[in-house]
Order: C-alpha cells, then sequence, then structure tokens
C-alpha cells in the first residue's frame, strides 16, 4: 500500500523521531529529577526507589510510545488522504465500474469504516483533525456515488429513448412451464368444454354435509373410513374436502337443471405421504342432469373423452362398482395408452388402466339437494389428475409434482 515517495518520506521522519528519542531519553531523567514529579510523569506507578538507569529505560519507553504514535498517526492520516485521492480522482464510467466504486467506498464493507476506529492511535492534537477528514472523505465519496449514479440512470434512458430500434430482433424471453398438473388438468377440462360443460370451481374448505352427507354418506357410514381427512380447530364439521364430489351438491343446491359442469380442484386426504400417495392431491369432477339423461350417454361421453384424451384408437371399459352417491356405479378403464395393450408396468401387463369412478346419480342425492327425482336424471364421474400426469409424463413418484424443484418443472416447458 505504500508507494515509494510515502516510503522514504516515512524513513526520514523515523530517523528524525529516532534521533528525539536518544536525545529525549538522554535527558529527560536530569530535566526531571525531583521524585515527586517522576511519580507524576509515569502515572503515579513509581515504587520503586528510582535509579538512574531505571530512569533512563523508563523515559526511553516513554517516548518511544509517544514517537509511536506519532509514527502510526501519520501513517493514519497518509491512508485516508490516499483514499481521498483516489475518490477525487475515480473516473467510473461503465456500470460495472460505478458498482464498484459504490462496494468499495459506500457499501456495507467499504474500506473507510475501519478508519472511524482507528482515532484511538492518532496522537490527542491532530483527533478532531483526524475526525474531520475522515467525515469529509466519507461525505465526498457518498456525494460521488450519487452523483455517478443519477448520470448513469439518465444516460440510459437517453439511450432507450433515442436508440429505439423499432426493426431488431426481439430479445429471446425465457418462458416459464405449466405444471404437469396444471397440463393435465387443462387439457381434461378443455375436452369437457367443448360438449357443453362449464367449469365450476368451489371452496376446498368444506362443510361436512357437502362434502358427505349430502352426498349420501351420513355419519355412521362405512364408505367414510376410506376418505379420512382433516377437521379444522376445534370442530367436527369443517373439513378440508376429500373430493371434488362436494361440488356437485354445492352446484344442485345452487341451480336448477339443465346442469352440465366440469370441476377441476385439490382435494386432501389423511394419507402417509409415499411415492404412490399424498395428503393433497387434484380431481376433475363432471355432472349432468337433465330430463331423461340415460347410462348409454354417460359412456358415450366417457368414450369421447378417453379417445380425446389418449388417442382416436382408445376404448373404454365399465367394471361395476360401489360409491354411496351413484346407482349403478362403474369404474372406467382404458386401453394402455403407454404399450397399446401389449403389456408393461403402467397397466401392470393387463393392457387397461383405470382412470375414473361414474355412475347414475343416486336420487337420494337429488332429493337432499332439492331436485325432482320424478322429472330428472344424471350421471356423474370423478377422476384423480396426478395418476394421470404420472403416466402421461412417466413420472414415477407423486412427491415430485408437489415440490416444485425447478429443475423437474423445466422439463416441461415444451409441454403446453
Ligand atoms: N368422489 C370419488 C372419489 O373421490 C370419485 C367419484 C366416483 C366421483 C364416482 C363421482 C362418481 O362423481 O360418480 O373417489
Amino acid at each position: 500500500m505504500l508507494d515509494k515517495k510515502r516510503c522514504s518520506t516515512l524513513k526520514k521522519r523515523v530517523e528524525h523521531l529516532f534521533f528525539k528519542v536518544i536525545l529525549s531519553g538522554f535527558f529527560l531523567p536530569f530535566l526531571l529529577f525531583s521524585k515527586k514529579s517522576l511519580r507524576s510523569f509515569f502515572g503515579g506507578q513509581l515504587k520503586r526507589p528510582a535509579t538512574l538507569p531505571f530512569y533512563i529505560s523508563k523515559s526511553y519507553l516513554c517516548a518511544f510510545n509517544f514517537i509511536k504514535k506519532e509514527i502510526m498517526s501519520a501513517e493514519i492520516f497518509a491512508i485516508v488522504n490516499q483514499f481521498k485521492s483516489e475518490i477525487e480522482n475515480a473516473t467510473p464510467s461503465t456500470k460495472e465500474e460505478v458498482e464498484q466504486f459504490r462496494i468499495r467506498f459506500v457499501g456495507s464493507k467499504n474500506v473507510l469504516k475501519p478508519l472511524f476506529g482507528e482515532i484511538r492511535n492518532v496522537e490527542n492534537e491532530r483527533k478532531k483533525e483526524y475526525g474531520q477528514l475522515v467525515n469529509a472523505v466519507k461525505d465526498a465519496a457518498e456525494a460521488k456515488f450519487q452523483a455517478l449514479k443519477n448520470a448513469s440512470e439518465s444516460a440510459e434512458e437517453e439511450v432507450s429513448s433515442q436508440d429505439l430500434d423499432l426493426s431488431a430482433p426481439p430479445e429471446p424471453m425465457s418462458l416459464g412451464a405449466h405444471h404437469p398438473i396444471t397440463i393435465t388438468m387443462n387439457r381434461i377440462v378443455d375436452i369437457f368444454s367443448r360438449i357443453g360443460f362449464n367449469v365450476a370451481e368451489e371452496r376446498e374448505i368444506e362443510d361436512d354435509w357437502h362434502n358427505f352427507t349430502a352426498m349420501n354418506t351420513p355419519a355412521d357410514h362405512p364408505a367414510r373410513d376410506m376418505q379420512d381427512t382433516f377437521y379444522l380447530k376445534n370442530s367436527t364439521e369443517m373439513l378440508l374436502r376429500t373430493h371434488t364430489s362436494s361440488v356437485q351438491s354445492r352446484v344442485m343446491m345452487s341451480q336448477a337443471p339443465p346442469i352440465r359442469i366440469i370441476a377441476p380442484g385439490r382435494v386432501y386426504r389423511n394419507e402417509t405421504i409415499s411415492a404412490r400417495a399424498h395428503c393433497q392431491f387434484h380431481q376433475v369432477e363432471g355432472l349432468y342432469i337433465d330430463e331423461n339423461v340415460s347410462f348409454a350417454e354417460m359412456k358415450q361421453t366417457l368414450l369421447y373423452f378417453a379417445q380425446e384424451m389418449y388417442g382416436p384408437d382408445t376404448k373404454i371399459r365399465m367394471r361395476p362398482s360401489y360409491f354411496p352417491f351413484t346407482e349403478p356405479s362403474a369404474e372406467v378403464d382404458v386401453t394402455c395408452f403407454i404399450c397399446d395393450t401389449k403389456g408393461c408396468n403402467v397397466c401392470k401387463y393387463t393392457g387397461w388402466v383405470e382412470i375414473m369412478g361414474c355412475g347414475m346419480v343416486d336420487p337420494a342425492v337429488l332429493k337432499n339437494c332439492g331436485i325432482d327425482t320424478e322429472k330428472y336424471t344424471g350421471f356423474a364421474f370423478g377422476m384423480g389428475i396426478e395418476r394421470q400426469a404420472m403416466m402421461l409424463y412417466s413420472i414415477n413418484d407423486i412427491r415430485l409434482l408437489f415440490e416444485n424443484d425447478v429443475r423437474f418443472l423445466k422439463q416441461f416447458t415444451s409441454a403446453i
């Protein structure tokens, strides 16, 4: 840090001060000959009877400390002055250079900060001068940085207003990606909207009645066991919905038939999280209520969906099943879209993959929701999104869908 010129002046000072030490060390004891004055000079620490060598060594030490402080203080002043001229002469032009200047002189770890503490090493007579100097240097640094910042901002504005080239090729924009759940859900919703189903969205915090009782699953019904969920604090009434079927009851209570809705959304269950199960997942619910709605219509609607979703050659099959809210009920399988029925891991070598549950809406549900069962019939279906997304994109762990690791999500940039 010390340049040549400063080295030589410092050397001269040291020589000069060394000479002072010799002289003062030699003469001090003679000047301060009385014991009393010596005691006060050495801060009252003189205990032993003073001898000449003792006076001399003490005097040297004292003079040395005094000189040391003088040397140090000169050095500290030199450093501050060096920073001062560095700040005055700095001509940062680019944004990066201005940033470098900020980090060095204004930032939270700037080089001027430690100089404030150095005041303790400055001789008493020069402390005031030193304090003023350091403060002035600090202010100069801040003012210069502010001026540089303002200049670069207005220069930028000028450039952007003057050099606007409308014919220049656009900057490439980095696109985000839809989440695989969203992609799958949008596809399903899109397919059903094309045949007149409207999207219905409802609350995730539901009451017991809309989630279970209205859906023909009263309090002591064994089917509740499979859908344990999370209840709100101090409540047996309010819960996180276990399926989107609760939207059926909400819509039927508030709309008159004909009703044709598709209800995508998040649902919850008290499940242990593993590669295959999660305590939150997504479903899409469908409900169609009108006069003379038949099982045949349901079958055709679901075949249309399967072929739009998984390809025109897809076939469906329905297996009898049980759900409290439909009668009769069925589970729908589609021909395996991964191996084309040849047999693979996904279809467990059966050639078929289960995708949803469905059935004719149980008249008890229609009654619960105030719909005339003599006049209206309907069908409903519900499917999980995660399983379909996992099959479509060969994802082997459901947890990946909820961790939102960007490395995972980036892989879907082109899947929109
Ligand atoms: N809610 C059912 C479940 O979460 C799925 C379901 C089955 C919905 C049959 C329906 C249906 O609307 O008709 O397992």
